[in-house]
Order: C-alpha cells, then structure tokens, then sequence
C-alpha cells in the first residue's frame, strides 16, 4: 500500500483514538480554578477595591485576596501544563468557519488574561510594600493603591476575563442547548 494510502487509513483511526472527554486533572482543575477565579472577581470588585486603605477590615480583604490570586496563578500553570501534556477531544463545531476559528483564541485569551492578573497583582504588590505591610504587619497601607500602574493594569483586565468569560459560558450554553451537542459532557467526569 502506498504511503499515502496509508496515512488515510491511519487518519480516521487516529481521530477515534481522540478521548471523548479531558484529562480528569484538567477537568477537576477546571472547575476548582472556575470557582476560585469567579469569587476573586467578585470579592475584588465588589468588596476589596471600594473598601478604604484606612478600614481595619482592608488588611484580612487583602491577605485572603492575595493568596487566593497567588493560589490560582499556581494552579493555572499547573493546569497548563497538563493541558499541553495530554490529548483532548476533537475541535467541537458550531457549523460556522469563523466561530470555528475563535474558539481556540478565546480558550488561549482565557489563559493569557488570568496570567496577566496574576502578574499585575503580584507587581502591585511588589510596588506597594504589600507583602511586610499585610502578612508581616510592618508599616501602614498608602491611602490609594490606584497610584501604582500595575492597579491600572489589574483593574482594567479584571473587566476583560469578566467579558471573556461571560462569553465563554454563553458559547458552552450555546453547544449545550441550541446545537445539542453536550459539550459540557467533555468537561464532565465519566469514561474518558
Ligand atoms: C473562570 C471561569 C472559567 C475559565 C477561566 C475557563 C477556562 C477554560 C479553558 C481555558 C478551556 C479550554 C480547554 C482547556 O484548556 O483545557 C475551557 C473549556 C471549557 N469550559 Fe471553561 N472556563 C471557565 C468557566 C466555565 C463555565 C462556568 C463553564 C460552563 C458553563 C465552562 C465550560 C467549559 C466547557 C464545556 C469547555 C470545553 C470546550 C471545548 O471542548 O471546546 N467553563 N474552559
Ligand atoms: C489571578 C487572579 C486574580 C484575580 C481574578 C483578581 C481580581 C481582582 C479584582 C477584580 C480587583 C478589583 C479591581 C477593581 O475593581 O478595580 C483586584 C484588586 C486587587 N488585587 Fe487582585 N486578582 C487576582 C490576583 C491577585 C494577586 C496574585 C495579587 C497580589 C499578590 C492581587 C492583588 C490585588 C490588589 C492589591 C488589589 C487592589 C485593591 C485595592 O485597590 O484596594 N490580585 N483583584
């Protein structure tokens, strides 16, 4: 049989090889990191950052916040490199070329955009004198964070991952419901 020929067979077979679901680490790993980075959102948005540097109450919101950032940032590269290590399902379609074609990009932005809010943080930090002042009670919190670029930085991508993610969760909802493909089955537990 000619090499050709071969590799026609061969490419059928291998797409069957291809899991049905991801790995069981990225899939735990999804929805633990799913959890974590949705109530520092949350909590960072709506409670931390209108709190005044001057209430007694800043320094606990700050210490929870900055170890449960530097907990996602661990665990996201942790997930990233399993997710480079393993095999997971074929690209699911929506039956639209363009759509397609966004969807890697916008699994990849999700990615780059918790790395850059780890990173913004860990430099406001730096910047601040965070770490003395909150885990080792030396010093006194400046009256505004937002003096320091990296807050800019941190605020303005904390919008971004919000939009990115209400998009994601739209796009999952989509394939679930209105092209019934169960989608969310390949990010479940169950045979692999
Ligand atoms: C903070 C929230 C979330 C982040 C950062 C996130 C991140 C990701 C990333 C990066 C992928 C690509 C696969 C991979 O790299 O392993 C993915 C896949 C997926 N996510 Fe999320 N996700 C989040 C929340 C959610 C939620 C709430 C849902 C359910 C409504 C969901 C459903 C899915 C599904 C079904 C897939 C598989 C998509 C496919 O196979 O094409 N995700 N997620
Ligand atoms: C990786 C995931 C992270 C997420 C999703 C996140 C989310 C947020 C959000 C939403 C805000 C409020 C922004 C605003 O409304 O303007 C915020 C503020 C802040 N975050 Fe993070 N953050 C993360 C990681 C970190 C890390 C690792 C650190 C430091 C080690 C950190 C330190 C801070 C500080 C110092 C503020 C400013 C509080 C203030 O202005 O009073 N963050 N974060």
């Amino acid at each position: 049989m000619s090499g050709a020929a071969q590799s026609a067979q061969a490419a059928p077979a291998l797409q069957q090889a291809r899991p049905q679901r991801y790995h069981l680490l990225l899939v735990l790993l999804h929805w633990l990191l799913a959890l974590l980075i949705c109530m520092a959102l949350f909590m960072g948005s709506q409670s931390m950052a209108p709190m005044a540097n001057s209430d007694p109450a800043k320094l606990e919101a700050l210490r929870a916040h900055m170890m449960v950032g530097g907990g996602i940032l661990v665990l996201m590269v942790l997930r990233l490199l399993i997710r480079l290590l393993t095999r997971h399902p074929a690209p699911a379609s929506t039956g639209n070329a363009t759509l397609d074609r966004l969807a890697p990009l916008m699994h990849w932005a999700l990615y780059g955009l918790v790395f850059v809010m780890a990173g913004s943080g860990i430099a406001l930090s730096v910047m601040a004198g965070l770490p003395d002042i909150v885990f080792g009670g030396v010093g006194a919190l400046p009256e505004s964070l937002r003096i320091y670029p990296p807050r800019l930085v941190h605020g303005l991508v904390s919008k971004l991952l919000m939009l990115a993610i209400l998009g994601h969760v739209a796009a999952a909802l989509y394939h679930q419901f209105f092209k019934g493909d169960h989608l969310l089955r390949r990010m479940g537990l169950g045979k692999r």
